[in-house]
């Protein structure tokens, strides 16, 4: 790791092996800028970037990527989950902020302990908040969006907050166009008990029992007209197809996983043997960086 400077608004800027912070663990070198105030976000903003969040769905060049790297930590990477007395009611409980650099499953654990639903659905995401929000991430048990009252939005050209209702949000797609950066929400979320939050946690968690374990940065395609595109994959006989040290995995074909050493590029192969294999046309869900075709 290079310390390369501390920016003019204090952000830290390092070089740094992208692969470390994907869960692939796939990804070249990049300017990583950490900031954690709004001033070095709009600093940051300055030149070229991108957002990285919890890299649990990005497949990251071997040469990594030009751009800044931009990723929130301190402030905002914080959680203040006290009710706000005045948006509160008895049935629901507004939160103070939540930082788009929290990690999601611990978050998820912490709304369970407090008895706090809405969220639960997305139990097992190895995501932080802003990139879980960004795209909407779920499953069939819930979504971000069943559990936000307020987002904040920084874009080079400044700050809004808007709520749920002012955005054209769906199937793992919040709406928000890509490079405005998440970085606070306020929940909104249902009075219950820990128990019950429990017992639609271990749904959601009985739902990924098939996921493979490994490196990987979870379903390629997203699933076309509500049908699972693993089952789509896997009926095209693609189960265990190897290339280099990627491989479409036996537990469930939605997945690649890297069995250790892969590169991008074994990746890209594998995306573009399903694409040939799958008469249905997939619509990605990964995100390339950067996107395939453009180096
Ligand atoms: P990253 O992968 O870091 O980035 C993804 C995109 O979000 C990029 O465009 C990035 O720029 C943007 N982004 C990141 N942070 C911000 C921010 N603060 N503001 C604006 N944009 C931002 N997904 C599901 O929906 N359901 C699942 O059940 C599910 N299961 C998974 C299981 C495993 C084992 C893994 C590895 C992944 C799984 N995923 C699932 C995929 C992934 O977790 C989601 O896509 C998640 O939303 C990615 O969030 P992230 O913070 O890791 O974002
Ligand atoms: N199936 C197969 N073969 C496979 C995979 C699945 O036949 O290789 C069958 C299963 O047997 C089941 C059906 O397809 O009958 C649905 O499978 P599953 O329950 O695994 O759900 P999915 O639609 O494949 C979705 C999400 C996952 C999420 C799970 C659990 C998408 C693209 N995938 O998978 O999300 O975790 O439901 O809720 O929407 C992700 O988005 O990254 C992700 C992992």
């Amino acid at each position: 790791m290079t310390v390369l400077a501390a920016s003019r608004t204090g952000a830290r800027v390092e070089r740094l092996p992208l692969a470390r912070y994907t869960t692939l663990g796939v990804g070249g070198e990049a300017e990583v800028w950490l900031v954690e105030s709004l001033a070095q976000l709009a600093e940051a903003m300055d030149e070229p970037y991108r957002v990285l969040g919890g890299g649990s769905n990005l497949v990251i060049a071997d040469e990594g990527v030009p751009e800044r790297v931009i990723r929130l930590v301190g402030p905002l990477a914080e959680r203040d989950l006290e009710p706000d007395p005045k948006l509160s009611t008895a049935d629901d409980v507004v939160t103070g902020w939540v930082g788009g650099g929290v990690p999601l499953p611990g978050l998820i654990r912490q709304l369970q302990k407090l008895g706090l639903g809405g969220l639960e659905g997305t139990v097992g995401i190895p995501a932080q908040v802003g990139g879980a929000v960004w795209m909407n991430a779920g499953t069939r048990y819930g979504e971000m969006f069943n559990g936000l009252h307020t987002i904040e939005i920084v874009t080079p050209g400044g700050v809004r907050q808007v709520t749920p209702a002012d955005l054209k949000w769906g199937y793992r797609d919040s709406g928000i166009p890509r490079n405005h950066v998440v970085t606070r929400v306020r929940l909104k979320l249902r009075r219950s008990t820990p128990e019950d939050v429990l017992a639609r946690m271990d749904l959601a968690d009985t739902a990924r029992k098939g996921q493979p374990k490994m490196k990987t940065p979870g379903c390629a395609f997203k699933n076309p007209g509500g049908v699972s595109a693993g089952k789509l994959i896997d009926g095209a006989g693609l189960k265990g197809t190897r290339i280099g040290n990627a491989l479409i995995a036996p537990e469930h074909a939605n997945f690649i996983v890297n069995l250790g050493g892969a590169t991008a590029a074994d990746v890209h192969a594998l995306l573009d043997v399903i694409r040939e294999r799958v008469p249905v046309p997939l619509e990605l869900e990964y995100e390339l960086w950067p996107e395939q075709g453009t180096r």
